[in-house]
């Protein structure tokens, strides 16, 4: 089979390790083991367990632990994943048919779309807009999700773009998917890193043919224990998990020990207030700086996750804009272009507040030699 190259992991799994100032990154600064168990017994225990096949689907403990965060939800509802990547691709994987339709939300993280064209589907966008401060306008979604339409995949809160859609917003997504009965897959990685702490409402509920997925890599600060789960019908989580017998088999035993640790109340509310101190510390600055440079950027702020999108003055190109601050100025950043939309691109604030200042001072230079360069042309 061939597939679709998937331009942004390509270009992050290339570089990020390579580069002198990172600032792809969508997540915030990873908490280390030591933070993340801070407690002598509890990290004893973790080290003494025997390294057997754990249980595949994920433990019952978890799995409870991730069902307190779906109104409604236990278990049952819950089959633990190798990250929120994996989440997503047996949900693709188990529903897409070749010469399917699947309306997918865009600008966005581009998994779905590129597995969904791999297994012979044809994508249709549904744009969030900037006018709407990347809201979706409901008007189009009646005609975008019809008869052929197999899945709706929606990403909430917006990777790139940080907005979290209202409940009518929501509602009209299920309602235009339950008239045609397609399934709606709601990729919810960044819930719970608002920048207001009001947890976003998740797709959850009132309808059977929803699949929430998510995980620990983003608003838990934990991409490295690759932990992330889908959320569904007992039925559909049990096809599922027939599915995932054929990826990665089950989570490691580590990661389901440490993941029920992260999810334990207290200490998840501890994680999720620190991802909400450092989004609060490190993008006023950011910010300021975007809105210093209005004549080269336009920028909505963000409600939620690490991120802001920018759009580019003048339509620039934004994947060269990404290639030669790369390869001159030792900056990553990431190209719209690799979300879905050019001439825009997302900046990554939650690492080291100077390592970021340190790459906005680059990208000040490339612009001052930019600006030189058009001018002398
Ligand atoms: C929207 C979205 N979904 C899924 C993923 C993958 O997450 P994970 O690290 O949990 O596999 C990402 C990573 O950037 C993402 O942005």
């Amino acid at each position: 089979m061939q597939i679709q190259p998937f331009e942004l992991e390509r270009w992050q799994s290339v570089w990020e390790n390579k580069v002198e100032l990172n600032i792809s990154e969508s997540g915030v600064r990873p908490l280390t083991t030591s933070e993340l168990v801070p407690d002598a017994a509890t990290l004893q225990k973790i080290i003494d367990v025997p390294q057997y096949y754990p249980q595949t689907n994920g433990s019952e403990e978890l799995r409870s632990r991730i069902a307190e965060l779906y109104p409604g939800a236990t278990a049952e509802n819950v089959l633990v994943t190798c990250g929120g990547s994996e989440a997503n691709f047996i949900s693709t994987w188990s529903l897409i048919e070749p010469g399917d339709e699947i309306v997918f939300m865009m600008p966005n993280y581009m998994q779905v779309a590129g597995l969904a064209r791999s297994f012979g589907a044809t994508v249709k966008p549904l744009w969030l807009r900037e006018e709407l401060q990347w809201g979706i306008n409901i008007g189009e979604l009646s005609r975008l999700i019809g008869p052929k339409t197999k899945l709706v995949a929606i990403c909430n809160p917006s990777n790139p773009t940080g907005s979290v859609l209202r409940k009518d917003e929501r509602e009209a997504i299920v309602a235009a998917a339950e008239k045609v009965g397609a399934w709606v897959l709601a990729d919810e990685v960044y819930r719970g890193a608002e920048f207001d702490g009001a947890m976003t409402s998740s797709f959850w509920g009132g309808y059977d043919r929803i699949l929430c997925t998510a995980g620990l890599s983003k608003a838990y600060s934990l991409p490295g224990l690759r932990t992330g789960w889908v959320v569904g019908s007992p039925k559909m989580v049990e096809k599922l998990w027939g599915y995932h017998d054929y990826t990665s088999i089950g989570p490691s035993m580590l990661t389901d020990l440490l993941a029920s640790v992260a999810l334990e109340p207290r200490r998840r509310a501890w994680i999720l207030n620190r991802t909400r101190e450092i989004l609060l510390r490190n993008y006023p600055a950011l910010r300021a700086w975007l809105e210093s440079h209005a004549d080269s950027f336009s920028h909505v702020p963000p409600k939620a996750g690490a991120i802001a999108w920018a759009g580019l003055s003048g339509g620039r190109n934004s994947a060269q804009m990404a290639e030669e601050l790369r390869e001159k100025k030792g900056v990553l950043l990431v190209a719209g272009e690799q979300l879905g939309m050019e001439s825009f691109v997302r900046f990554g604030f939650g690492g080291d507040p100077g390592h970021l200042q340190k790459a906005l001072g680059r990208i000040d230079e490339w612009l001052q030699e930019n600006r030189v360069r058009s001018h002398t042309r």
